[in-house]
């Protein structure tokens, strides 16, 4: 598994932002071409993106591309420009539908038949944010085997029906488990919605503490401002990995003792919350805390 904690957009057009973004150790770096990208500086977008990802070192980080929906014109020509600078992956906006997945994954095995990388080299992010999109989540989440995550976009959805924001997020909260629902049954990973109000960073630790603790592997942000508030409310601390490493041993020296069920520190342990430490561990790791 690979860390997944912060997932930073920056403007596709911007080679300023974009060199920052490397300095910044954010887990994943996501170069956009659609709604952080006016529309007469798309064709500068994919210019500037396709030479940042032949010239910029990224470090550890994920490089992503969010190319425009598929349906929406300009799909065809993101692809073209961006996929010779091998990005890890794509990420797909308002997806509505698992033909549209199915559409860029054989853009994606094409491409990467004809490069002679191997099949899969580039992975698939999706974005549920449309209320079709979330309908039909069944389908869309088992797509495609090169699919990493699902991400969550509030705002978008917010927008299409009609709902308006508050700190709250009840009128989202529903939309954002089905979310994770659907990555934790495909066993891929859940990124949560934005905190646009990037000059409040309690609020974004509030938020960022609650995703972690629904379930979620990390959060989109889009400012500097909000990678360590993010990335540290997503990476387990040293307490509760240690908690985790007690009650599996404990578990394991019952189970070898015939027990599934014990008492430990006053409370009842048995296999579901094992699951959830080894969970812990496995965040942990690929945090590079272990
Ligand atoms: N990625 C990398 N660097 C960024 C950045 C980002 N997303 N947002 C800001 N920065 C840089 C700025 O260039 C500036 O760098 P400098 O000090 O070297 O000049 C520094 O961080 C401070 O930025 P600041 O002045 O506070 O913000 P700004 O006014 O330049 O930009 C936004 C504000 C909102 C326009 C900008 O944060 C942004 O473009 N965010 C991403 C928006 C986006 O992609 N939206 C679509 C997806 S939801
Ligand atoms: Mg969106």
């Amino acid at each position: 598994m690979r860390a997944r904690r912060a997932l930073l957009y920056v403007p596709g057009d911007d080679m300023h932002k974009i060199q920052k973004a490397t300095t910044l150790g954010v887990d994943c770096i996501c170069l956009d071409l659609e709604d952080g990208v006016a529309y007469n500086r798309k064709a500068a977008a994919r210019t500037t993106i396709a030479q940042a990802l032949g010239t910029l070192d990224f470090g550890p980080a994920e490089k992503l591309v969010r190319i425009n929906p598929v349906g929406s014109g300009l799909e065809v020509a993101d692809l073209k420009e961006v996929l010779p600078g091998r990005p890890d992956g794509i990420v797909i906006p308002k997806v509505k539908t698992a033909d549209q997945v199915h559409w860029v994954g054989d853009q994606l095995t094409a491409f990467e038949h004809q490069m002679n990388w191997s099949p899969g080299v580039i992975g698939l992010i999706l974005l549920i944010e449309t209320a079709l999109g979330l309908l039909n989540l069944t389908e869309i989440a088992g797509a495609e085997s090169r699919l990493h995550a699902l991400i969550f976009g509030s705002e978008d959805l917010a927008g299409e029906i009609g709902a308006q924001r508050t700190p709250a997020g009840w009128e989202i909260f529903h939309a954002r488990s089905l979310v994770l629902l659907h990555a934790a049954a495909r066993e891929i990973q859940a990124v949560d919605m934005v905190f646009i109000d990037f000059h409040d960073l309690d609020a974004l630790k509030a938020e960022a503490v609650q995703g972690a603790q629904l379930g979620f592997s990390g959060k989109q942000i889009i400012h500097p401002n909000q990678v360590e508030v993010v990335q540290s409310a997503f990476t387990p601390t040293n307490e509760v990995i240690e908690q985790a490493r007690q009650l599996i041993a404990a578990y394991e020296d019952h189970q070898s003792a015939g027990q599934g069920a014990f008492a430990l520190d006053g409370k009842m342990i048995d296999a579901p919350l094992i699951k959830s430490a080894r969970n812990v561990l496995a965040r942990a790791q690929a945090a590079g805390k272990l």
